[in-house]
């Protein structure tokens, strides 16, 4: 399979600076935009929480890229060869060896999704004595950590939470800090430390691998091990050869096979990396291997499956080929520097520099007068569906969970985030949402808080319910139709 770099940026006579597609479209689906009257009714029946949206109200999807990634025709080819057995399918075998060429692992235990994977970490690894330092949390592992008694530490440098940043690498783990909590907490109550690539909420923000090295030498050192959260891998080592100037001219195979190397378990949900379905774990170690194997017929299903149809196993196989090509996984990524970097001339506040998985606008400056305590991300989340029909997702406050004694534990940032996957929307569609964008922030005084109605204790921001503070979404819809008439 292709692991030549190829050029990805072609340019334009005109001098425009656009993203090119360097695929076509050949299955297509239809979208609905209803009237803003309709999204009203649908953010009221939701609880104002756009996980509680169904996609007929639904225009432009950019709640997220999990599990939403446009897949290839040469996947959709591997599908119809599946090996449909429960034990011993031929078709887990070509997936292991993709594993094995792609990711630098030998030993691969398929789960069902990434947040399996996390279960089985954590059951295996996690108890009341443990604490786990990562460079930040994922909503999901955090939850799995917590269910078995342990704690984590994020351990980021300063400029990590800094919004408008030329930083290249914001997820970068803190070294000096790492170093300084095993000394602390001592290595016996560490059972991993666990690094994130495209650290997730702070923006898809991506670590170098200087970075990951350095936290190689320090594992090292007192004897922990580390754990890679692989599952924006592929677009992290695309943004490696982009900033990182030891690996300018290196293949993706290479980084790639370079960053898995220096981790002794990487767990991946396929949902985002390879696929559209499915995650795993890999290691070359064997006593690993054996310390979690028996825990994946318990969770997730026979070792050969884990709780994937055979169907998913095949395209997760021909995805993590895929992920070598430059192309591919460069689309995201520059329709993401597009969208930010033209919300930025707009005035928009946004995460700075662009990174993966979407383009995040700073909700806590967008909304300066909505306090945290009225959560403005959700807020924005809830205006931005309800003037355009895009549904991206609150990444604050909301998304966080209460603390031991049920207190708030407001976020270090309040996002919207408006995630691209992977060649699905068109470059009007991009500037569709750049234009109602411009809009809401030309209108931003309108848009008022929210509170909680129903409020689930473990993932809150799933299935809770809110409800606004005031009438401020009637009064979004007036100026709106003032504005565009009877525009959709
Ligand atoms: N790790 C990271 C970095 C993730 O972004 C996700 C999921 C997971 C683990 C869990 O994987 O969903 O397959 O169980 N992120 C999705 C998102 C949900 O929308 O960002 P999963």
């Amino acid at each position: 399979m292709t692991s030549k770099s190829q050029k990805s940026q072609v340019k334009f006579y005109s001098g425009e600076e656009i993203p090119l597609e360097l695929h076509k479209v050949r299955i297509v689906q239809k979208l609905h935009l209803v009237p803003i009257e309709r999204r009203l009714e649908a953010l009221n029946e939701g609880g104002f929480n756009t996980f509680q949206l169904n996609t007929t109200d639904v225009f432009l999807d950019m709640l997220t890229d999990s599990g939403t990634n446009a897949m290839s025709d040469n996947q959709l080819a591997a599908m119809m060869r599946a090996d449909d057995a429960y034990a011993g399918s031929q078709s887990f075998y070509r997936l292991q060896k993709a594993v094995e060429e792609v990711l630098g692992k030998k030993y691969y235990l398929p789960v069902h999704q990434g947040r399996a994977a996390e279960n089985i970490l954590a059951a295996a690894y996690v108890n009341k004595t443990s604490l786990v330092p990562m460079n930040y949390h994922f909503t999901t592992a955090l939850a799995h950590i917590s269910q078995n008694g342990g704690r984590i530490v994020e351990l980021l440098y300063p400029e990590a939470y800094v919004i408008n940043s030329t930083h290249p690498f914001k997820g970068n783990m803190n070294v000096e800090a790492l170093e300084d909590c095993i000394q602390r907490t001592g290595a016996e109550h560490i059972p991993f430390i666990r690094m994130e690539a495209s650290t997730n909420l702070i923006g898809g923000q991506p670590f170098s691998i200087q970075n990951l090295r350095d936290v190689r030498a320090i594992a090292d050192k007192y004897g922990i091990r580390i754990v890679l959260d692989a599952s924006l891998l592929g677009e992290n080592a695309y943004l490696v050869k982009q900033r990182e100037k030891e690996f300018k001219d290196k293949s993706m195979a290479e980084i790639l096979l370079t960053m898995t190397g220096l981790a002794d378990l990487v767990y991946f949900s396929a949902r985002k990396l390879s696929s559209s379905r499915g995650g795993g774990i890999c290691t070359n170690d064997l006593t690993i291997y054996h310390e979690l194997e028996a825990l994946v017929p318990l969770y997730e299903g026979f070792l050969t499956y884990g709780g994937i149809s055979i169907r998913e196993v095949e395209a997760m196989a021909v995805g993590l080929y895929e992920t070598l090509d430059e192309s591919m996984i460069s689309q995201s990524p520059s329709f993401i520097k597009y969208l930010v970097e033209e919300a930025m001339k707009k005035g928009i506040p946004m995460i700075t520099p662009p990174g993966v998985l979407g383009a995040h606008v700073d909700a806590m400056d967008f909304c300066k007068h909505i306090p945290q305590t009225q959560y403005p991300a959700g807020s924005l989340a809830a205006a931005f569906f309800l003037i355009s029909g895009v549904r991206g997702m609150e990444r604050g406050s909301i998304s966080n969970q209460r603390d031991e004694e049920g207190n708030e534990t407001y976020a270090d940032m309040e996002l919207l985030r408006l995630a691209v996957p992977r060649r699905v929307f068109t470059l009007s569609q991009i500037k569709y949402v750049l234009d109602r964008l411009s809009w809401l922030y030309d209108n931003r005084e309108l848009i008022g808080g929210l509170r909680f109605t129903y409020e689930p204790t473990v993932l809150r921001f799933f299935m809770g319910k809110l409800a606004p503070t005031s009438d401020w979404p009637e009064q979004l819809v007036a100026k709106f139709r003032k504005d565009f008439g009877d525009s959709l």
